[in-house]
């Protein structure tokens, strides 16, 4: 095999693999189109016609081409940027920062990890407070446990499915360490009025970006608002390596905090990249959460095409919303002006009395004409109140919470308007929306056809 420098392997490899990443999806996009559905007809649950016979758009994609390139960061051996820096995690740590217009990128390897590391720069530790939502995956929430600091659970805006400002400001005590709003399904949380209140409080604002990538709140890509942005790389993501993650941050001294909190203190990002010298005279608690070459070369054969295929979502999820208003009962998600979603998720909520049917009968039927959809996180107040407080009552966590903190914690857990979305949101998938324009139509005939015949749905399910 031919020896390729390091950044022409990357250069080369990251435009043909991404032209050739958007071609394959075509090609998939093609044999995943629905059939014309006339709304008149009954919904497969009643014994009509499916939407789709097809299984919907895979993700993620792979081709020849991808193939190559992740074998050839196989051959160069510089799988492990500790030991070589030549390894090509350094390249899309820059890539991706100067994409999204963020002065630091630290490639991790999980989304989890990328908010530990954030949260452990900013010294968040036992006793402190972090504000977040409840109506997000539970690797938030836990990040904040990890640290053995509090979660408080603010709630969250039904309408836009995103943590309530004012909910968080009724939150905040001398105890508050951070907040954590999370950017949930790839709209933008409210991050005017959010970090506002931060810059009052004098309180940092860390966002979970993990299923935001090149979302943008005004000119600002999410992630880069806060004092730190953080992601997830994981399979399901809009950019993915199976595994990964990475932290923003604009600030050089924490930059560099978290990149020696990622690589148990070795090197700095504002200098070389790895240095094994003075570990001990830089010590914070650390961790290896170091991202492969591997990854790091699968995540930027990715990013020369990442702005068509936002830009395709968001023009298909915004066609959808707009089919969907005119359902009776059917509510998008509405985005804060100023705000464009990465459409990780399209999440909307069924309302029982206007629909006619029960959420969880829209749900069944929406699944038997084979259009791929979830009802979503379902933890209600009831079971937050049981996990928080089941975490904070094991040995180690009773040395530091007393049986009134942790009755406080449960009191101080009020969250109706996050039980209302676990009852009554429906989301489908962002690889959905890479599909053409008629799927768009199909889908939202189907659920229009669903609502016609509601009563009869409600009937047939008892
Ligand atoms: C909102 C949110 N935060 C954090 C994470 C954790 O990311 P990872 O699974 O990469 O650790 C995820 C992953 O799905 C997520 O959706």
């Amino acid at each position: 095999m031919d020896e390729l420098t390091r950044r022409g392997f990357l250069e080369k490899g990251a435009l043909s693999v991404g032209a050739v990443l958007a071609s394959s999806m075509l090609d998939r996009q093609r044999q995943s189109v629905y059939g014309a559905v006339d709304e008149n007809s009954k919904p497969a649950i009643l014994g009509g016609e499916p939407v789709s016979t097809e299984p919907y758009l895979s993700w993620p994609q792979y081709d020849k081409q991808m193939e190559d390139l992740f074998l050839e960061s196989l051959r160069t051996l510089h799988w492990c940027r500790i030991s070589d820096p030549a390894s090509c995690v350094p390249d899309f740590e820059k890539a991706f920062a100067e994409h999204c217009g963020a002065k630091y990128c630290i490639a991790v390897n999980s989304g989890t990890s990328s908010l530990i590391t954030a949260l452990a720069a900013l010294d968040v530790g036992p006793g402190d407070e972090v504000i977040t939502t409840p109506y997000t995956y539970r690797a938030t929430v836990n990040t904040i446990l990890t640290h053995y600091a509090l979660p408080i659970l603010a709630d969250v805006d039904p309408k836009t499915f995103m943590i309530d400002p004012k909910s968080i400001e009724e939150h905040i005590t001398p105890r508050t360490k951070a907040i954590l709003p999370v950017h949930i399904g790839g709209a933008p949380a409210n991050m005017d009025e959010i970090l506002e209140i931060g810059k009052r409080h004098n309180i940092p604002v860390v966002e979970d970006a993990c299923q935001a990538h090149f979302g943008r709140w005004r000119d600002k890509y999410l992630g880069t608002l806060g004092t730190f942005g953080c992601f997830s790389m994981q399979i399901s993501k809009n950019i993915s390596c199976g595994e990964g993650g990475a932290v923003f941050c604009d600030d050089v001294d924490l930059a560099d905090k978290a990149f020696k909190i990622h690589t148990h203190c070795h090197g700095a990002i504002s200098e070389d990249y790895m240095r094994f010298e003075d570990v001990m005279n830089r010590g914070y608690r650390s961790y290896n959460f170091r991202m492969t070459a591997f990854q790091a070369a699968i995540l930027m054969a990715q990013l020369p095409t990442v702005e068509d295929r936002a830009k395709t979502r968001n023009e298909n999820a915004l066609y959808l919303a707009e089919l969907l208003r005119d359902i009776p009962g059917v509510h998008p998600q509405v985005i804060y002006d100023g705000g464009t979603s990465a459409w990780h998720l399209f999440m909307f909520t069924i309302n029982e009395e206007e629909f006619g049917c029960s959420r969880n009968a829209v749900f069944e039927a929406i699944r038997a004409d084979e259009i791929a959809a979830t009802t979503g996180y379902g933890s209600d107040q009831a079971e937050w109140v049981k996990y928080l407080t089941d975490l904070n009552s094991t040995p180690e966590a009773r040395r530091i919470y007393s049986d009134e903190e942790l009755k406080g914690l449960a009191e101080r857990t009020q969250i109706p308007n996050n039980d209302y979305l676990c009852a009554n949101a429906i989301w489908f998938f962002q690889n959905q929306f890479l599909a053409p324009r008629s799927n768009m139509d199909a889908m939202a005939a189907s659920l229009r056809r669903i609502q016609k015949n509601a009563k009869a749905i409600a009937k047939a399910l008892g």
